[in-house]
């Protein structure tokens, strides 16, 4: 099933999403993700981005033909855990499925250690760096209540108030279904 994405200003995008107790089967939910976020071409997506404020995001990077270590980079996360951050930061201009038609420069650690559950609610400990650690960090924040706009500075949020408040009402020019707030 496709979800359509809650869009910006909406609450559940603003909560810290809630651990999902282990050994739940969330092989649907997952499988609706999936399909959610390819119908709307996205490289990640967290649960709350469906309206589920629950602690899982999917990825799936084959889609980024410019990046080569990301073909294989298809994966489940359920309930992860941020280790560490670490190494040289850098700049890199984001979007997200929740924020339509607005990209904006966020300065990310270059690796990520995390821990997390598997879709066969298997654990891991593992590292990740370059793309892969700043999709990770993106989604994860997704579960913390963070959106990617919340890095930018006062100036920068000043001139996206209006392209901001015109996504919560839904004025978008967008592919996708979405589930606007002020709609
Ligand atoms: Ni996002």
């Amino acid at each position: 099933m496709i979800y359509p994405i809650v869009v910006y200003g909406d609450p559940v995008l603003r909560k810290r999403a809630v651990d999902i107790k282990k050994g739940t089967d969330v092989s649907q939910v997952i499988a609706d993700m999936y399909e959610t976020m390819y119908a709307a071409s996205g490289i990640g997506l967290a649960a709350p981005q469906i309206g589920k404020s629950i602690r899982l995001f999917v990825v799936d990077g084959s889609s980024l033909e410019e990046e080569p270590e990301l073909l294989k980079f298809k994966q489940v996360f359920i309930n992860p855990t941020l280790l560490d951050e670490f190494d040289e930061p850098w700049d890199f201009e984001e979007g997200c499925l929740s924020i339509p038609g607005i990209r904006q420069k966020v300065r990310r650690a270059e690796k990520v250690k995390v821990k997390y559950f598997d879709a066969d609610w298997k654990e891991h400990i593992e590292e990740f760096e370059g793309m892969k650690a700043r999709i990770i960090q993106h989604e994860h924040d997704h579960l913390e209540g963070k959106l990617f706009i919340d890095y930018l500075t006062p100036l920068k949020k000043r001139m996206l108030k209006g392209k901001l408040a015109d996504i919560s009402k839904g004025v978008v020019d967008i592919d996708y279904q979405i589930l606007a707030p002020k709609k």
